[in-house]
């Protein structure tokens, strides 16, 4: 089995989502804190954002779905979690075969030498280069590494759950289509609802946990 997941499985944490009414994207213009060209034209505003985000991640707890997907992950013989989010809520649950598609907010990598580094951020990199968040912008390819492995895990899998995502961003949302079987779990209907096997419509702390049951 594989799970495709998106900000709307960190909501019912207090992790704001990106498009919903009080999204992210509804608040804040992404081509001013999530670009190569924003983050050259002002690096101090794009930490700032990213602090503040790193901030409220590292207060918020998993909530009951990302604990669902750790049991199911338990019970199935082999399940690969996907997610966009650059939060370690599905880790911090305890799900251990997790690929970030979109990097981690808690990752910092270097303009000059590429090194990456997690926890505090220091003022810059060991070898005096300047460091960028270690996550994935817009305008920026996805890591092929973990691209790759999330192709490879859905076409290998009977099914795949996508959860808490609007399926708006690519290649993301293209998994679903090497999907033999698709299970949609959102409040709200999505552009790839139609390609659906199966919709359960509700939050995910909700539906997870009686999918379980
Ligand atoms: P979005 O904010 O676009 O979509 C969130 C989805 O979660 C919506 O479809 C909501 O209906 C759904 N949702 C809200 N609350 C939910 C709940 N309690 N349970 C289940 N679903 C819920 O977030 P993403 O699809 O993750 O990329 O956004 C994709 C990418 O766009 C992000 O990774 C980020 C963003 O820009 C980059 O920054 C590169």
């Amino acid at each position: 089995m594989a799970v495709l997941t998106g900000a709307g499985v960190s909501a019912e944490s207090g992790i704001p989502t990106f498009r919903d009414n009080n999204g992210l994207w509804r608040q804040f213009r992404a081509e001013q804190l999530a670009t190569p060209e924003a983050f050259a034209n002002d690096p101090e505003l794009v930490w700032e954002w990213y602090d503040w985000r790193r901030e409220i991640i590292a207060a918020a707890q998993p909530n009951a779905g990302h604990l669902a997907l750790v049991e199911i992950e338990r019970r199935v013989p082999h399940f690969t979690l996907i997610t966009q989010n650059v939060d370690d809520l599905h880790e911090r649950a305890g799900s251990r075969n997790v690929i970030h598609l979109h990097g981690s907010i808690f990752v910092q990598r270097c303009l000059r030498c590429s090194r990456e580094s997690s926890g505090p951020r220091p003022p810059k990199c060991v070898c005096g280069g300047m460091l960028r968040p270690g996550v994935v912008w817009f305008g920026e390819a996805l890591p092929p590494e973990p691209r790759f492995a999330a192709e490879d895990a859905v076409r290998e899998s009977d099914l795949l759950l996508v959860i808490g995502t609007s399926g708006v961003v690519y290649p993301a949302a293209g998994l679903v289509y090497m999907a033999k079987r698709v299970v949609e779990i959102n409040p709200s209907s999505t552009p790839l609802s139609s390609r659906m096997d199966e919709r359960l419509e509700g939050p995910s702390g909700e539906i997870l946990p009686r999918l379980i049951a």
